[in-house]
């Protein structure tokens, strides 16, 4: 199953980046954050990534700056960016000028809803340069964001790129 994109067989490739304490989930607060470890959450990304034919990197830091680098990074054959950026979602201005600087489509997800919570989780220095934010679903909010970002990804190339079929996501393109 093969997404072709710009005409060059292809497959969309996505980063999924985690921000700090997300790798205690299933340990940390868990009536707010629930149950599921980050590897549980990672295993039904990287099945749903399957399916619909994309290629996934996840990775989680509880660094500033490293998540910063790996959005830079993403510059180089990335097409989309998945990101929870936990606490960093509320105090970072560098998180959110890397994302405007590398201008990938990005969906901004938390577990909770913070807009539920206290005060100061109600800002995002992220949501201003995001194509959209999830929040509030738990774990699926994460699946939401890989559906939408890949309906996106295709309409954009149905848009932008004339002349090129636009097979869905997830679309058997290997007869091609
Ligand atoms: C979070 C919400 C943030 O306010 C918090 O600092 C986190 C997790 C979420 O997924 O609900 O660490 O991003």
């Amino acid at each position: 199953m093969v997404c072709t994109w710009g005409g060059v067989r292809d497959m969309l490739r996505i980063l999924v980046l985690h921000g700090p304490n997300l790798n205690l989930l299933g340990n940390r607060e868990e009536s707010i954050y629930g149950a599921a470890t980050l590897a549980m959450i990672d295993g039904s990304l990287n099945k749903l990534s399957l399916e619909l034919g994309v290629e996934l990197v996840i990775r989680q830091s509880n660094l500033e700056g490293e998540l910063v680098s790996w959005v830079q990074e993403a510059r180089n054959g990335y097409h989309g960016i998945i990101i929870n950026p936990a606490a960093y979602t509320h105090t970072s201005v560098a998180i959110r000028d890397a994302l405007a600087a590398v201008n990938l489509p990005t969906v901004e997800v938390h577990l909770s809803n913070i807009y539920r919570r206290e005060e100061f989780r109600h800002h995002s220095y992220i949501s201003g340069v995001a194509l959209a934010q999830i929040c509030g679903f738990g774990p699926c909010g994460y699946l939401l964001a890989l559906r939408g970002l890949c309906e996106q990804l295709a309409g954009y190339r149905a848009k932008h790129i004339p002349g090129i079929p636009s097979a869905p996501p997830g679309t058997d393109t290997d007869a091609h």
